[in-house]
């Protein structure tokens, strides 16, 4: 029978270790079909606990040998269970040598120690590490590494492990040996190791106090020429941690291996991170500026956690954000200050929206910081990574920025080798800023996104502003009561004439923008000592808190702020606001023409505007995702609604065609392919543009995609050529599509974006498009690249045969995972995620989606990780649940 309840682990449950384990010894005799680990554990129980066993995790392991202190314990003290191994009856320390035998070739997993291409790899975290050898696999267990890798010299002439290489030599038959040391103890989960045939290449870095380090990036032979951009990226993420953050490097070299087969973005192993291929190869014919910025980020972020997460680690998995929230926090505010600007908080406020909000109003919720898990792999998600990035610079906002450096210092500084919790982070701001946080660590605990509402009065005569808030957050799964938060509000007035206007907040002297700290269900403000009626608030700005706002504002008051506001995601959060309102009167089977009108004369204002950069234009006329917009429905019929969102854009925009392409010059005569700022701001405005026109069937539009598809410099423009054709039932897209296929079929990761633009195109024949896709020679279960390629865009973009009528589309996608999770169960569950959706479709598909879930739920077999996210996604959901 099934288990339909799976083991909780809780963090009521949290204790701390009863053993330390003060050095390991591993030895690896590499070999794809039997690799042999030998592991020396020197280990000493804690003073204060005499008598109790070692627990030691073991998952899938065919065990050798087991010894204490040199000899074979007695068999009652070696118990055997799910979990691994206890020993008892041990001393006070004792040495353990433990061996096993792994077969990496069989493991598809994609976890622990695997074949990727013609290398072997690891990947521990967050439990991969008891998949290579019996050990305390958890992050508060942290001990010094020194390992010794053999191997076949001839198809292994590159070994590596984290740290130093202390030691490296020829041995008999044709087999050669390095000897790694890592000098930093560090958990189990950071441990890495990289046994193939790559090119390296090198650049050097000198650290602020004079360190040189070697950064190596290793990739495929036929690679080589697509490095230069990882490692440019990662010597200005060095610089940056030093400048921004006061963080340096600690070891003499660092390496970035690029592996195809890999279940995520990357991974920080220390000294030694491990790569998607797709996060680290770039060339200008064959990634986009997307791929570029995102390249730069991973990187960055990997790069990052040497300091948030490696050097000051979790103390247990509940903690996840404290690594991953700052690290994301981190690598936002270096995509910001070197590449995005302004237009990054925007495309992270836009993803926050369509991903971490409807995950906190599901069958999903948790709070960033959980407080019980099935598996914990299920637990790397928006709200742990992006939510808890938001609190991070929330706490930013209270203290303000001096504070918050101070307090990042002091973190690093007192918890430098240790393992601890977000509480232990909050602590520190709360102590060198000297504020009170005691009511913002709610935002750890409580899950769920709060609704303020917001409402004003100006009194003309006393010339002051009232401002009423009040804050609300619906009930989630298993967190039925909520209380109040700290909320920290950003806002500005403008005038008349579209500038910030002053004024003082209670009795502090004048400014033009404030954070009010809302605490309370519900409380008041004023604002005074001012010089008109403000013609329209720029609330939330920067997107100060994540938050859904009702602000009441009207159609001119909004207007005005997409016309003025100086605040670029307050801009572009007022034109949404607009666009959202017309899409949602329009699904309601009522077009707004006046609204619409008015949201064509902004556009067309902008369109004339110089002074709005390039970048900026682009993210303004793009109407709301159709993922977002489904969040704003009850319960919703998504084609409807991506009609509805089509219907729009053309009723904005139709009129003002020609304005539109009057913006978008020939490509040929206006891109270099430069990868500066300013040229990537131009891409984007070209490919919208672009996309817009296609989509209004404006006259000779395809035949400008295929012109700029042809003379395209860049990989940006080819794809948003073909991109805006993908839903054109149009002799032009065929023959594009042929064309691409061709020039990059032995291209995997180039041929990953003509997987998803099929897979992902509306036009008739879908499901026959699919069945070709999974028989593409260049199609492979066992690589999560492919399977994401797929299956992704056919969920996100695909709304029309996804989700047909009668269920076929959920069926295709249940039968994909049901594949899938046989071979890799990690990605099976994150590819799982849109069917957990069901209650907020119409309720004829929403009972076609659950059906199939249940289907999933009654199968024999089914992995962890694929149950736990098909049970919760059936469990019944909080009381009194609503949209809002
Ligand atoms: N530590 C994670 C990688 C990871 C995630 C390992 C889940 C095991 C399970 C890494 O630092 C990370 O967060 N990577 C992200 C990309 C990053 C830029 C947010 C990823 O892999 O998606
Ligand atoms: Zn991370």
């Amino acid at each position: 029978m099934k288990d339909a309840a799976p083991q909780m682990i809780l963090l009521s449950d949290y204790e701390a270790p009863d053993w330390r384990v003060e050095a390991v010894d591993l030895s690896f005799d590499l070999d794809p079909e039997a690799t042999r680990v030998t592991s020396r554990l020197r280990v000493r129980r804690v003073a204060g606990s005499p008598g109790v066993p070692l627990r030691l995790h073991g998952r899938e392991l065919e065990r050798l040998r087991l010894e204490v202190d040199g000899a074979a314990p007695a068999a009652d003290a070696v118990t055997e269970d799910a979990e691994g191994l206890l020993l008892q009856g041990l001393p006070d320390s004792a040495e353990i040598v433990i061996e096993t035998r792994l077969r990496p070739a069989a493991n598809t997993a994609l976890e622990g120690l695997y074949v990727s291409g013609g290398s072997l790899c690891t990947q521990c975290e967050p439990e991969g590490f008891r998949r290579i050898t019996y050990f305390p696999d958890r992050p508060d267990v942290l001990t010094r590494y020194r390992v010794r890798l053999e191997a076949d010299a001839g198809r292994y002439p590159v070994l590596l492990a984290n740290g130093n290489r202390m030691e490296a030599g020829e041995l008999p038959e044709g087999r050669h040996y390095a000897v790694w040391d890592d000098p930093f103890p560090k958990p189990s989960y950071l441990f890495a190791l990289v046994a193939g045939d790559l090119a390296c290449e090198s650049d050097r870095f000198v650290t602020r106090s004079g360190r040189e380090v070697a950064l190596e990036v290793y990739v495929e032979y036929h690679n080589r020429e697509r490095c230069a951009h990882a490692l440019a990226s990662l010597a200005r993420a060095m610089r940056y941690d030093e400048e921004a953050f006061g963080r340096e490097y600690d070891l003499d070299v660092y390496m970035i291996v690029a592996v195809d087969d890999f279940n995520m973005g990357a991974m920080e192993n220390k000294g030694l991170n491990l790569f998607n291929a797709k996060y680290v190869l770039a060339s200008p014919d064959t990634a986009t500026d997307s791929d570029y910025v995102h390249i730069e980020s991973v990187i960055a972020h990997e790069y990052f956690h040497n300091w948030s997460g490696n050097r000051v680690t979790c103390r247990d998995w509940f903690q996840l954000s404290l690594k991953e929230g700052l690290t994301v926090f981190r690598d936002q505010e270096f995509t910001t200050d070197n590449t995005l600007f302004g237009v990054k908080r925007i495309d992270d406020v836009q993803r926050l929206r369509a991903f971490q909000f409807p995950e906190d109003a599901g069958p999903l919720a948790h709070p960033v910081r959980p407080d019980r898990y099935a598996e914990i792999n299920n637990f790397y998600t928006m709200t742990v990574y992006e939510k808890g990035a938001e609190l991070i610079r929330m706490l930013g906002t209270l203290i303000g920025r001096d504070a918050f450096r101070q307090g990042l210092d002091a973190y690093f500084e007192r918890f430098d080798g240790q393992a601890v919790t977000t509480d232990d982070f909050v602590e520190v701001m709360a102590e060198v800023s000297g504020r009170d946080l005691g009511l913002f660590r709610r935002w750890y605990t409580q899950a769920g996104t709060p609704r303020v509402t917001a409402r004003t009065g100006f009194d003309a005569a006393a010339r002051t502003l009232r401002i009423d808030l009040q804050q609300r957050t619906p009930p989630t799964v298993g967190q039925q009561d909520k209380a109040p938060l700290h909320i920290p509000l950003r806002i500005a007035l403008l005038g008349r004439d579209g500038r910030r206007m002053s004024g003082r907040l209670g009795a502090a002297s004048a400014a033009d923008e404030w954070v009010l700290e809302v605490t309370a269900a519900s409380q008041s403000f004023q604002l005074s000592d001012l010089a008109e009626a403000p013609a329209a608030i720029s609330w939330l700005r920067a997107f100060s808190a994540p938050v859904l706002l009702d602000a009441g504002q009207g159609t001119a008051e909004l207007a005005h702020l997409v016309a003025f506001d100086d605040d670029a995601f307050a801009r572009w959060d007022a034109a949404q606001s607009l666009l959202r309102r017309a899409v949602t009167a329009r699904v309601a089977g009522q077009a707004d023409t006046a609204l619409e009108a008015i949201l064509t004369d902004a556009m067309a204002t902008l369109l004339d505007d110089a002074g709005v950069e390039p970048v900026l234009l682009a993210a303004l006329l793009e109407l709301p995702a159709h993922r977002e917009l489904l969040e704003w429905f009850e319960q919703v019929d998504p084609i409807a609604v991506h009609a509805a969102r089509t219907q729009t854009e053309r009723a904005v925009f139709g009129p003002i065609a020609e304005a539109l392409q009057r913006c978008q010059p020939e490509v040929a005569s206006t891109d270099n392919g430069e990868f500066t700022a300013a040229a990537m701001g131009r891409r984007r405005l070209l490919n919208q543009i672009l996309a817009m026109r296609v989509a209004l069937e404006a006259e000779g539009a395809a035949a400008a995609a295929a012109r700029q598809y042809h003379q395209a410099r860049s990989q940006t423009l080819r794809m948003g050529a073909l991109a805006a054709l993908n839903d054109a039932e149009h002799p032009l897209r065929e023959e594009l599509m042929e064309d691409f296929e061709r020039r990059y079929r032995d291209d995997p990761l180039v041929l990953d974006k003509w997987f998803a633009l099929q897979a992902g195109s509306q036009i008739p024949g879908g499901f026959e498009r699919l069945d070709r896709l999974l028989h593409h020679p260049g199609f492979r279960w066992p690589n999560p690249n492919r399977v994401r390629a797929v299956l992704g865009p056919f969920m996100a973009a695909n709304h029309r045969h996804f989700h047909q009528e009668d269920g076929e589309g959920y069926r295709r996608v249940g039968a994909f995972i049901e594949r899938l999770d046989g071979l890799n169960p990690q990605t099976a569950a994150r590819l799982v995620q849109p069917l957990t959706r069901w209650r907020r479709l119409d309720p004829q598909r929403g009972e076609r989606m659950r059906e199939e879930l249940e289907r999933l739920a009654g199968l024999e077999g089914l992995s962890r990780d694929l149950n736990d996210m098909v049970q919760r996604a059936l469990a019944p959901e909080p009381e009194s649940h609503s949209a809002g």
